[in-house]
């Protein structure tokens, strides 16, 4: 006999299936919008994202998220083609989101910020398991960017991590530690390569 809780959360998740379905059904019609240039404005968008006034968002921009996993898109903003966003997600008002940009859950991106293309921003990680297995527990933690970024191309950013208003980050960086606003920083792992003027 299943507790009420349990019921509950068996409940829950059939609701988020459920939307799941119909976010993938409306997906697949902004699929067969018509042609046009890459950056064609979005005739409709999941229920679950908000989109603010000017936002341009190419064709093929992918969202997956659920009524409790919301995506909130700001004014002014622009997401290219092949860009992929999972709910929950924030993106502050006159970002730019380059080509095939990934943005996992939990990641929130201020305003005024460029992210280069093929970027992604990884919040899963597991705990070390056995030699059986070695990507143990799953979890997430959450990525913060703040105002006025530039994310070059190519950059991977780790769940955790939080990256300090005003900064710079180099192509091809991999950033595991917090990065202090107005820094440029740049490698594998990214190091700060010299403060920048606030
Ligand atoms: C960081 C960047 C803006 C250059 O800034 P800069 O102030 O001119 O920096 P410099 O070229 O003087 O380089 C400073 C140091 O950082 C290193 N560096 C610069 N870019 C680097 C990178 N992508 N990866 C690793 N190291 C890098 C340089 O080798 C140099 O190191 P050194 O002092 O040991 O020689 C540029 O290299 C870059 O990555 N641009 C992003 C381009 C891009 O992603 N375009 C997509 C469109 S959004």
């Amino acid at each position: 006999m299943l507790s009420r809780w349990a019921r509950v959360r068996r409940l829950l998740d059939a609701v988020d299936v459920l939307e799941e379905r119909v976010a993938a059904l409306e997906q697949s019609s902004m699929d067969h919008r018509g042609e046009g240039d890459d950056e064609t404005p979005l005739a409709v968008v999941p229920s679950y994202v908000s989109v603010g006034e000017g936002t341009r968002i190419g064709r093929t921009v992918a969202f997956f998220g659920t009524r409790r996993a919301r995506i909130s898109v700001a004014e002014r903003c622009q997401l290219l083609d092949g860009v992929r966003v999972f709910g929950p997600v924030g993106i502050g008002a006159g970002t730019f989101l380059n080509r095939d940009v990934y943005v996992r859950p939990r990641t929130t991106i201020g305003s005024q910020v460029s992210v280069g293309p093929f970027t992604r921003f990884i919040t899963e990680t597991h705990d070390l398991g056995d030699a059986s297995n070695r990507a143990g527990a799953g979890r997430t933690e959450p990525i913060v960017v703040g105002d006025g970024c530039w994310i070059g191309a190519d950059v991977t950013v780790l769940g955790g991590v939080t990256i300090g208003g005003g900064s710079v980050v180099a192509a091809g960086s991999l950033v595991n530690r917090d990065v202090p606003p107005n820094s440029l920083v740049a490698g594998v792992p990214a190091r700060i390569v010299r403060p920048l003027e606030a």
